[in-house]
This record gives C-alpha cells, sequence and structure tokens, in this order.
C-alpha cells in the first residue's frame, strides 16, 4: 500500500518470522514502502518507537495474544488498555486505530461474543482509555472462531 511502518513484538521467534513474510510479500514491490521490525513493547512505545517518529505516527494495528498474555505480564484487557495509553504519547492527530480481537463465530453482525472476556466491559474499557470506537466487521476463521476487526480513533496525550 505504499506506507511505512514500524512493527514492533517482544518475542525475537516473532520478528524473526516477521520479517521473512514482509520480504516475501514486498518481492515484487514498486511502492519503494519502508519497514521497520523490531523488539519492542507494546504497552511502552514511547522507548520502544525512534524518537524521530513520535507524534508522526497515523495508525497502529494491534493483535493482542489471545487470553493470557503468554509472557505473564497482563491480563487480556489490561494490555489492550496500557498499549493504547501508550499509543496516545507516540501518535499524531487523528490517528487511527485497528485491533483484532478473536471472537465466537455467530450468524448475527449484532451478536458479540469474546473469546475471552466480555464485550460491553471491553467496550466500557475502550471507553475509558479514551479510543472511540468508529466501526467493525467480522471475520470468518472456522467453525469454532472468527475475528472482530475493530477500528477506532485515538488522539494524543502527554
Ligand atoms: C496474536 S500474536 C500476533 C503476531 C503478529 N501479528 C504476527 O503475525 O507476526 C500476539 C503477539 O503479541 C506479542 N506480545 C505480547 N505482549 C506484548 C507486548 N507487551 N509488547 C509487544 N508484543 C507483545 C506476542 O509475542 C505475540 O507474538
Amino acid at each position: 500500500m505504499g506506507r511505512n511502518c514500524i512493527a514492533v513484538d517482544m518475542d525475537k521467534e516473532m520478528i524473526d518470522g516477521a520479517k521473512q513474510n514482509v520480504e516475501w510479500a514486498l518481492q515484487n514491490d514498486s511502492t519503494k514502502s519502508k519497514y521497520q521490525i523490531m523488539i519492542g513493547d507494546a504497552c511502552n512505545l514511547e522507548d520502544s518507537i525512534p524518537k524521530q517518529w513520535h507524534g508522526k505516527i497515523s495508525g497502529v494495528v494491534l493483535d493482542p495474544p489471545y487470553g493470557r498474555n503468554s509472557h505473564g505480564t497482563h491480563e487480556h484487557f489490561e494490555l489492550i488498555s496500557n498499549a493504547i495509553d501508550s499509543m496516545t504519547k507516540v501518535v499524531s492527530d487523528k490517528a487511527k486505530l485497528v485491533l483484532i480481537i478473536p471472537i465466537k463465530p455467530s450468524e448475527s453482525d449484532d451478536d458479540i461474543q469474546l473469546l475471552h472476556g466480555d464485550w460491553g466491559e471491553f467496550v466500557s474499557m475502550m471507553n475509558q482509555s479514551g479510543a472511540e470506537i468508529i466501526n467493525h466487521w467480522r471475520e470468518h476463521v472456522h467453525a469454532s472462531l472468527a475475528r472482530l476487526i475493530l477500528l477506532a480513533s485515538i488522539a494524543p496525550r502527554d
């Protein structure tokens, strides 16, 4: 898409895999997108993202761990809310957040059941974090899993 991007994960194995995927995906890329893939903490982007990009990041995509964080540092919602808090320290005005969350498959668009946690509590957590939900879409994965792709706006905060 020609976007420049910085990708962060705390696990070196995931970083190495992501680098291989991006190299494969961009092998015929004509847009000359620039990207950096680095070890860092989504809950401390201020220290993880190079200073030159602070205030210039217009979009963030967060694909948090499912259920309990494998690193045991945060519960699911707590990690998301801490990550949103840390995003507000590095994003530009009018930034957007795309969040990917596992849900149970359902026929109805109004019936959202998270795989881990309660949808109502999730929405409260988003409101308390200052993230405004704009829209969401379902993506079918298999018989017992779907994903919610959620778009929200986030604003810079000191
Ligand atoms: C559902 S996976 C997403 C993987 C990634 N989207 C990919 O496909 O390369 C969740 C990832 O979150 C990472 N993670 C968990 N806590 C984190 C944190 N505080 N900061 C950065 N990454 C974290 C885990 O290492 C894991 O790779």
